[in-house]
């Protein structure tokens, strides 16, 4: 259990500050999945890295069981509430690891993971376990954030995330992502990549409790940031922008 002891700490301690984030209670890539998980349909879609359950409570009324799975018990405590509120009362909810998912091979049409994979200790496992639950032409949607090609910008993107949260582990390039799905043996296909998120600095280090030391030095790195990198995630004096992916990947 040790390679998902960061994430349970961390979000432990932070799980209902995402009951109503922004970026994660809404957003068009939100909609997105929504939309591909309905459009492949089916009976049964998994959730894993659910979080408070938004994905989940959006795509769980359009089929016949849903189930999110989370490492940490206080993100599904609040997700309980979340799907209450939701009116969703049929998904289930399972702390598990993503690396050893307690479901049936080959018995999900589909699995949705959002903003989740980059604080998967081990995502080389967990997408394989993705792709062992899912049935012969499921599918896989994953969104999560990606770096640019570059050393100099992936190493900024993953040391400031990981100075803001420790359990951060790692914002892969778009190939990065794509080439771990294949390698689980899914065909991959990119839904989308223009998609950025704004973060405004102030809310973004306030909801994952970073301590004062780190988040000091959280922004001095955005103050020194060079122009390669300002450029690349459109650094301002408040705020700067992620990149984010919508990866297919069918069975
Ligand atoms: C930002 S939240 C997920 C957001 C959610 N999917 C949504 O759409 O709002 C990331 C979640 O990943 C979970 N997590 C991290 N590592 C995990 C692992 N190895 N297995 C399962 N869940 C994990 C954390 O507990 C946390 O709840």
């Amino acid at each position: 259990m040790s390679g998902i002891r960061p994430a349970q700490e961390q979000f432990g301690r932070v799980a209902e500050a995402y009951v109503d984030s922004p970026n994660h209670a809404q957003g068009a890539d939100l909609d997105r999945v929504v939309e591909l998980a309905i459009a492949h349909g089916g009976e049964r879609v998994v959730d894993v890295g659910t979080g408070v359950a938004h994905t989940l409570r959006r795509v769980a009324p359009a089929f016949r069981a849903a189930v999110g799975i989370d490492a940490t018990r206080e993100m599904l405590e609040a997700g309980r509430g979340v799907l209450e509120r939701a009116r969703v009362p049929g998904a289930s909810l399972v702390q598990a690891d993503a690396t050893a998912l307690p479901i049936a091979s080959g018995s999900i049409d589909v699995v949705t993971s959002r903003l989740a994979s980059h604080h998967f200790a081990d995502a080389a496992g967990a997408f394989r376990e993705i792709a062992r639950i899912l049935r012969p032409g499921g599918l896989f949607v994953l969104v999560d954030n990606f770096t640019p090609e570059g050393a100099e910008v992936d190493a900024f993107i993953n040391d400031l995330e990981r100075l803001r949260d420790a359990s951060h582990v790692r914002s892969h390039t778009v190939r990065g992502w794509r080439h771990l799905a294949e390698a689980a043996g899914l065909r991959t296909s990119i839904d989308s990549e223009t998609s950025v998120t704004k973060l405004d600095v102030d809310s973004w280090l306030a909801r994952s409790q970073t301590p004062k030391d780190r988040a000091d030095a959280v922004r001095h790195r955005l103050r020194d940031a060079s122009p390669a990198v300002v450029r690349a995630f459109d650094v301002t004096a408040t705020s700067f922008s992620v990149h984010k992916l919508i990866l297919l990947g069918r069975k």
